[in-house]
């Protein structure tokens, strides 16, 4: 554990706090921009007076330690500075976006992963991350859905607390580790029609038994940080919302670090319609639990004067800047301010860093469909073509949301196939680009060097040309998707069809007649239906990363064998969104004919349903036990199910459990995932897996009681390997 107390941490705190003017407080509670785009001061100025206590969008440890050096050796309290950055799924070395993470159902991967991604980033002079992302999203078109783990609260709890782990290790402060960042709390997933930034109306139960769980599980696992959401949540926006930062997170759950807005989100109180002016919205936010401004410049600009005029206590702005300090004191900042920069090259991207991506990968892709078992490929394939855009393509290999100036270097599906057949003539053509409709305003900021626009004529010049190369092969590996910029911020989209014309291409080589396998490389579910249908092995790599080409290669030869499983519902259409399992159920039976009232025009049941994903291995659950067909509210019973590998080689599967309460104060969803386990199993072999259920899972927040309850009533449990597994038991809750 940390080796220094709370108690001489808070001695500390108090001991800087005596010696701090009003201005410097303020300063503490300042986050600027180390980036050129910023307007305003030079950042050495401001820190210089103590007018910051954190600098962000700067990645050049060089600078990180002559800023640090201004701030403890000239500034007046010689207080250091928390260098933050957005190091989301990796630092040099790329882990697949944690949508892909949380697809591997083992949180060990995203554990893994992020104290790898946490050693590279401190080497560099990196204190903290604004990570996990812990936003329940259940609409796909919701371009930062690539951040999270996916629809589930049982699943996004699970992922958000292995995530805290990796990031910050045993305690808050431990060597090679940085402080993790709970966002964007909270609602952000369900802005309205999946359009980023909209409002997010969503009622208490809705936000408390969905929402919530990811962010409490981060608290439990001792994350330091939150990070308040942009947008509006019933009428209140989250970075001015007491209920949330204050009654909510710290009240109720004994939250004790500090929260930081989301970028510019204290200033934007006023576009908002929320705040009066700069001066209310500092003080609204400060009021409601917000600790420090990122980039807005409202708190140095108001708190002062807000304090000197009575509207705040100086207290108020001393509240708000302790647990800054008291992070600072536990990362060792006083002791060890500086980084070492000749060290750096030494710890990125190891060899051992790009193996553990490499199986992270492996880990999280989903095969969709793999009829007559197409896959595994025979690795004696004579001729064979890669076809689409993305096939090339570091940038989408290693997907959205990259470290500031980051240069990508991925092993792309075409590397990696190569690589594996050193002795196969593997061609390749992009076919027609693709692009973003509207540019990602990320362009504007960041611009990157790109090539112009491809003309009609030059699209349909590379549309033959790869027809053609696919006509010469005997085997075809499409890689098509969506590109980096295409989700994650301001990426949202209102179609979730494959983008540009590589619909029209697959079709086209599907039509030649040749075995096609396709991988897809996106960061949001599509809606594939015709390749569903016609091609015969489907392939979800996600956004898989540095190695991400490797892994792809490994699982289509059959080096590794796939075992994840989706983390997001796949719709038909885009228009079905938001399409999720754990829906309450209609007035009407599921299985009536009246049922079919839902849309005329096609069906509304998923392409893939939630929990679902393919192997090499064939598996069997079978067996299903309750430990007691009834037990008293308060007690715990187990569900145990035995599980076989029926194929001809070692395998995953991931077992879980979903419950549905038959009645109650409220109505529950039809299916809510309690338990999950990824388990390996060689040819033949059976494990019994047993799950817990308690209280804990059995309890809800009820709109009609206002309050957690936990019922005396029916429940209904399968275990499976998707959310639609049949095998069912139940057990009754009695008082
Ligand atoms: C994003 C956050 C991010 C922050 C800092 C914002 O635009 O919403 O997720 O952490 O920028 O880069």
């Amino acid at each position: 554990m940390s080796t220094i107390s709370e108690a001489e941490v808070a001695a500390r705190v108090e001991s800087l706090l005596r010696k701090m003017s009003l201005e410097e407080k303020v300063g503490q509670l300042t986050q600027i921009a180390g980036a050129s785009f910023m307007p305003g001061p030079a950042p050495e100025d401001i820190i210089r007076k103590g007018g910051a206590g954190s600098v962000l969008w700067l990645n050049d440890s060089k600078q990180f330690n002559v800023l640090q050096k201004i701030a403890v050796e000239e500034s007046p309290s010689k207080i250091p500075l928390l260098f933050a950055l957005d190091v989301i799924h990796g630092y040099r070395t790329i882990f697949p976006v944690p949508l892909a993470m949380a697809s591997s159902w083992d949180p060990e991967v995203p554990e893994r992963a992020q104290s790898v991604a946490a050693k590279e980033a401190r080497a560099a002079g990196l204190h903290w991350t604004f990570g996990p992302m812990l936003d329940i999203a259940r609409d796909a078109r919701w371009g930062r859905i690539v951040e999270g783990a996916g629809e589930d609260p049982c699943l996004g709890a699970a992922m958000a607390a292995a995530q805290v782990r990796g990031f910050q290790g045993p305690y808050l402060g431990a060597p090679e580790h940085v402080v993790a960042c709970a966002k964007h709390f909270a609602g952000y997933g369900f802005a309205d029609g999946g359009r980023d930034y909209d409002p997010v109306y969503l009622p208490e139960a809705q936000l408390r038994n969905v929402v919530f769980p990811a962010f409490q599980a981060a608290v439990k696992a001792g994350v330091g940080t939150f990070m308040s959401a942009y947008m509006d949540l019933n009428n209140v926006p989250a970075s001015g919302n007491r209920w949330l930062l204050h009654d909510v997170l710290r009240n109720e759950w004994g939250f004790k670090g500090f929260v930081v807005s989301d970028a510019m989100a204290v200033g934007n109180l006023i576009i908002e319609g929320f705040a009066r002016d700069g001066r209310d919205a500092a003080c609204r936010a400060l009021i409601a639990g917000l600790n420090m401004d990122m980039a807005s410049g409202t708190y140095p600009q108001h708190l002062a004067g807000l304090v000197e005029d009575g509207t705040l206590k100086l207290s108020d702005i001393e509240n708000a800047v302790r647990p800054i300090l008291a992070i600072k004191i536990r990362m060792g900042l006083f002791e060890q301010p500086y980084i070492d920069e000749a060290k750096l090259e030494q710890v990125v991207a190891t060899p051992e860093h790009r193996q553990e991506a490499r199986l992270a990968a492996q880990r999280s892709m989903v095969l969709l469909r793999n009829e007559g078992g197409l896959l595994p490929l025979a690795k004696s394939l004579k001729k064979l073509a890669v076809i689409g855009p993305l096939a090339d393509s570091m940038e989408a290999t290693e997907g959205s949301w990259m470290v500031f100036g980051h240069t990508p270097a991925a092993v792309t599906i075409l590397e990696g196939i190569r690589s594996k057949l050193p002795g196969t003539n593997v061609s390749y053509a992009p076919g027609p680009e693709i692009r973003r409709d509207i540019p990602s305003f990320f362009e504007d900021i960041m611009p990157t060097e790109k090539k112009p626009l491809e003309t009609p004529e030059e699209a349909e010049a590379a549309f033959q040309t790869a027809i053609a190369t696919a006509r010469q092969a005997d085997l075809v590996v499409m890689v098509l998707g969506e590109t980096a910029d295409m989700a994650g911020e301001a990426a949202s989209r209102a179609s979730l069809d494959l983008p540009g014309r590589q619909e029209e291409l697959l079709e086209a080589v599907v039509a030649l007649g040749k075995p096609v396998v396709l991988v897809l490389l996106n960061g949001r579910p599509l809606s594939i239906g015709w390749a569903a249908e016609h091609i015969p092995a489907i392939l979800e790599a996600w956004e898989p990363g540095s190695e991400g080409g490797n892994a792809v290669a490994d699982i289509l030869f059959g080096d590794a064998n796939p075992g994840g499983k989706l983390p997001v519902t796949f719709p038909r259409k885009a228009s079905h969104a938001p399409l999720y399992y754990a829906r309450d159920l209609s007035h009407l039976p599921e299985d009536s004919f009246q049922y079919r009232s839902r849309y005329w025009d096609g069906p509304t049941t998923p392409l893939y349903p939630f929990g679902f994903g393919l192997s090499y291995s064939t598996f069997s659950i079978t067996n299903l036990k309750v430990s007691s067909p009834q037990i008293e509210v308060g007690d715990s019973l187990n569900v145990t199910a035995d599980v076989t590998n029926g194929g001809a080689q070692v395998g995953d599967e991931v077992v879980q459990l979903y419950i549905h309460q038959r009645a109650g104060s409220d109505s529950r969803p039809k299916r809510e995932l309690k338990g999950f386990e990824r388990i390996t199993l060689n040819p033949g072999e059976t494990k019994t897996v047993t799950f817990h259920l308690g209280p804990a899972e059995l309890s809800y927040w009820s709109t009609a009681a206002g309050k957690w309850v936990q019922e005396a009533e029916a429940f209904d449990v399968w275990v499976g390997a998707d959310s639609q597994a049949t095998l069912h038991a139940e057990f009754t809750v009695v008082r």
